[in-house]
């Protein structure tokens, strides 16, 4: 009798609440997540813009990945991607009109609002094999030149961007969407606000979310740290953005006054 029903429950527990588990789960799942995407990002929003603490919510809001052994180590790392013969052939071949296209949308749009124009000497920071300068050129900035550790002539020249190979007060406009392979984020922008003229522009294009790659020097979790590292320079614009794995478009512009 006891058994009986014990055995009549299981039964019935086989009939109606296994099956339901798949869709129990997924609808717990999606929940999770769901609550991970609205919930987290906010507070933490919250929390590094209005912290009492700036210099807490900085030491939050970036991350630099030490275990380098030294610098030449660091720029072999880097190196070992940009130098990358498959990468290169798949930057410079199928990924080459799809990247122009969507970057000359971007920089059409900064030209829109005033940011950049035909007469802009401009500058891409960590430029590959060119797609920045490509598109630069099409929509008529002609004035316009790329930056990396492996040269690409004519459209990129060779430099660190720890240490630019130009003179202070060359460039109106310098654009790069590689802060988080900076080493020394504080030399990164240090040289931007070196190189750019009084008045000029940068716009960086960052990650928030963590997907950066085994080549990223630092993770970065806020604008406001980076924001903290431009000493002569002032936003004057931040948006979202689907920039190929990059979620923040940040536009700097130097101050007028030279000091
Ligand atoms: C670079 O790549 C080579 C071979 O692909 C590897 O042996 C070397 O350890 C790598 N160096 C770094 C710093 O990642
Ligand atoms: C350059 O000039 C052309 C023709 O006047 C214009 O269509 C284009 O938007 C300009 N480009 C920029 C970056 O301002």
């Amino acid at each position: 009798m006891h058994s009986d029903n014990k055995e009549r429950e299981k039964a019935l527990i086989m009939k109606f609440v296994i099956p339901k588990l798949p869709f129990v789960l997924s609808l717990f799942l999606s929940l999770s997540l769901i609550v991970f995407f609205f919930v987290f990002p906010s507070t933490f929003l919250r929390h590094s813009l209005f912290s009492s603490s700036s210099v807490v919510a900085a030491d939050e809001g970036i991350r630099i990945r030490h275990g380098y052994t030294s610098y030449e180590a660091y720029i072999q790392h880097q190196l070992n991607k940009t130098q990358n013969p498959k990468l290169r052939k798949v930057w410079t071949t199928r990924d080459w009109d799809r990247k122009v296209r969507v970057f000359s949308t971007f920089f059409q749009r900064l030209s829109e609002r005033g940011f950049l124009s035909n007469q802009s000497k401009a500058l891409s920071i960590g430029a590959r094999v060119g797609q920045e300068v490509a598109a630069l050129r099409l929509i008529g900035v002609m004035d316009s030149v790329g930056m990396d550790l492996v040269p690409r002539p004519p459209l990129v020249v060779r430099g660190d961007f720890h240490a630019q190979p130009f003179e202070a007060e060359t460039f109106d406009f310098e654009f790069s969407n590689v802060f988080d392979h900076a080493l020394y984020p504080e030399k990164f922008v240090g040289e931007i606000e070196r190189t750019l003229k009084p008045g000029g522009v940068c716009v960086l294009h960052v990650s928030l979310h963590g997907k950066t790659d085994k080549y990223s020097a630092n993770d970065l979790y806020s604008v406001k740290p980076l924001v903290k590292l431009f000493k002569r320079s002032k936003v004057v614009e931040v948006r979202k953005i689907d920039g190929f794995g990059l979620d923040t478009e940040i536009v700097f512009r130097k101050n007028k006054n030279r000091k």
